[in-house]
């Protein structure tokens, strides 16, 4: 193929609240789009996990309300239910294709400009702090489409590991494997197991080339781009610690 390329796409809590998964799934469907499915996940979603997917959005006043919208909190008093699907598709144009599927970030501005878009069906919520005073809006627009494709690699390896997409689809990002215990303790790296460490790689896993360089650089004191949390978050998603 010419330009094959991966993108994530999450089904954002409201989505599920709204039973609009089937509608959206229908959207983008290899029939519509010419795009197939590459991974599949259904996910409760962590603080580290929804502070690393928006990292670039931290310090503005709208981060905190999007950390909980994304964690479920704000569509579901039953935390139980609290879920994303996240989906890697893959295909010609994958990234520009859903994006216009998706439409504009404010669900207002899509049904101004581009009524049908997925986008067109959410809402603006008014965000107010303690004292009732508005100080800004939340954007409840269902779906989230990686904007870029090197958006699109950094997220897809933020929320999936290796072994959750085929081979043949995950192919673009390259992978190694591990030949040492990599734990996860207490917002440290170790390699050495304790009651409270969480196993993230063992000998013989098939790891992102680019989360193993990350962990070997973190290890010997090396300065890493890639951060621990965004390494780690995938190994945690749906783990009781
Ligand atoms: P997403 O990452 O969720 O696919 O959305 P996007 O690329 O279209 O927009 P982005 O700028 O990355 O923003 C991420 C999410 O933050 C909320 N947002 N609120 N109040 C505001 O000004 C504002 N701007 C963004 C939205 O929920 C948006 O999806
Ligand atoms: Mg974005």
């Amino acid at each position: 193929m010419e330009n094959s390329q991966l993108s994530l796409v999450l089904l954002k809590p409201d989505a599920m609240n709204l039973s609009l998964s089937g509608y959206i799934f229908s959207q983008l469907s290899e029939f519509h789009t010419g795009l197939c499915f590459a991974g599949l996940k259904v996910v409760k979603v962590t603080d580290m996990l929804a502070g690393e997917h928006y990292a670039e959005h931290k310090g503005k006043s709208f981060f905190p309300s999007l950390l909980q919208y994304i964690k479920g909190e704000l569509h579901y008093t039953d935390a139980d239910k609290r879920r994303v699907i996240a989906i890697v598709y893959k295909g010609e144009d994958a990234v520009a294709k859903i994006r216009a599927l998706c439409g504009p970030t404010n669900p207002i501005k899509a049904r101004d400009e581009k009524p049908g878009c997925i986008r067109s069906l959410g809402a603006v919520v008014p965000i107010k702090d303690a004292e009732g005073n508005v100080i800004g809006d939340r954007m409840d627009n269902l779906i989230h489409a990686s904007a870029n494709t090197d958006d699109a690699e950094r997220e897809i390896k933020l929320w999936f590991k290796p072994n959750e997409l085929p081979p043949a689809m995950r192919a673009i990002y390259p992978t190694k494997t591990a030949t040492t215990f990599y734990y996860y303790d207490n917002g440290k790296l170790t390699q050495e197991s304790t009651k409270t460490a969480v196993c993230l790689v063992a000998p013989c896993d098939t790891v992102w080339a680019s989360d193993l360089e990350a962990l070997e650089a973190i290890a010997s004191g090396k300065e890493s781009k890639v951060t621990l949390e965004s390494v780690a978050a995938k190994y945690m998603i749906n783990e009781e610690k």
